[in-house]
């Protein structure tokens, strides 16, 4: 009976209840049947005691099986739960900054362009950040509180004024046209090139400003270069990074030490002008510091601010929310 009832029950509950009906230590029925022992003729006790023996063991054997079995279908249920038509559940991936991404745009626009991407310091000495960029030395830009000089550099500074060892102070660059300098320097015309990278001023941060941000740089100097293929080159650039037919371009007069003459650009998309950067035809006292002739050459260049570009894209109103790293905002991008 032990035997059928355990083969029978077919979930915890009724097992507990089975459990205790035949091997429960108070009531159980071999509980009962070992107390019958004690009853049984002296002569029987040996084969009753044998034979109670094989009923405990079979009891005990049936209801480990039984255990056993509901064990595994627990298992088998288990496996059944798993409902292969469910959506998965996504992972979850990260992805670039809108900066960067910003950044990837733009050297693909300029590479489709013709212009190659290329990298400089953003340790500078004075020469690469001003002296070759036509900046001398009693030049506003130059003030110690305008530019992050480096510690050691300026204690370097004083020291020169001081009339002792002389060592080149340096900055963190306040502007990518640095790395035109160096392009030159180191190559023949022509030279068409973009470098885009971090800049860093000492301004306050506020919803326009911040102490570093991005530049785009360009630069192409060659045979009969005029302001007509800046104009050219910066429409179609920012039409293709907005992807509008409708993006104008537009140059106000300006003045930058290593252009003449120099402009601001300004760009309208969707209603309304946004300053972009500056630029202008490659001074000539820029082109003789690199050994370029300025009767043979001609270039332009352009600084373009990425964040301004990025913000505009996105509808971003303040430039502090792209450095604060907050995910729930960096996701949306
Ligand atoms: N370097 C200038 C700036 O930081 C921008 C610029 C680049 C202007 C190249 C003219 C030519 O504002």
């Amino acid at each position: 009976a032990a035997q059928r009832a355990f083969a029978s029950v077919a979930d915890a509950a009724a097992l507990e209840e089975a459990r205790v009906q035949f091997t429960g230590a108070k009531a159980g029925k071999l509980k009962a049947a070992q107390q019958g022992l004690g009853k049984v003729d002296k002569a029987d006790k040996p084969a009753a005691g044998k034979k109670f023996n094989e009923v405990k063991t079979a009891v005990e054997a049936a209801l480990e099986a039984a255990q056993e079995r509901l064990a595994g279908s627990a298992k088998t249920q288990a496996r059944e739960a798993f409902d292969p038509t469910l959506p998965g559940r996504p992972l979850r991936l990260g992805h670039l900054h809108p900066v960067t991404q910003t950044i990837a745009d733009m050297k693909d626009i300029m590479g489709r362009l013709g212009f190659t991407a290329v990298e400089g310091p953003e340790i500078e000495d004075e020469w690469h950040n001003f002296e070759a960029l036509n900046i001398p030395a009693i030049h506003p830009a130059r003030d110690p509180l305008d530019n992050f000089y480096l510690a050691t550099a300026s204690a370097a500074a004083g020291q020169r004024t001081a009339g002792a060892v002389q060592e080149k102070p340096l900055l963190l660059r306040s502007q990518t046209s640095t790395v035109q300098i160096r392009v030159m320097e180191t190559t023949p015309p022509p030279v068409r090139i973009i470098s885009l990278g971090r800049v860093y001023r000492p301004d306050t941060a506020d919803a326009t400003h911040y102490p570093m941000f991005h530049q785009i740089e360009g630069l192409l100097v060659d045979r009969g270069v005029t302001m007509a293929d800046l104009k050219s080159v910066l429409r179609l650039f920012c039409q293709s990074y907005f992807g509008k037919d409708e993006v104008h371009i537009r140059f106000r007069p300006s003045f930058f030490p290593f252009t003449e003459p120099s402009v601001e650009v300004d760009m309208n998309w969707q209603g309304g002008w946004m300053e972009m950067g500056g630029a202008g035809m490659v001074d000539p006292n820029v082109l003789r510091a690199v050994g370029y002739d300025p009767e043979e050459v001609t270039g332009f260049a352009f600084g373009l601010g990425v964040e301004r570009v990025c913000m505009r894209q996105h509808g971003i109103t303040d430039i502090r929310a792209l450095y604060e790293n907050d995910v729930r905002f960096l996701s949306q991008f």
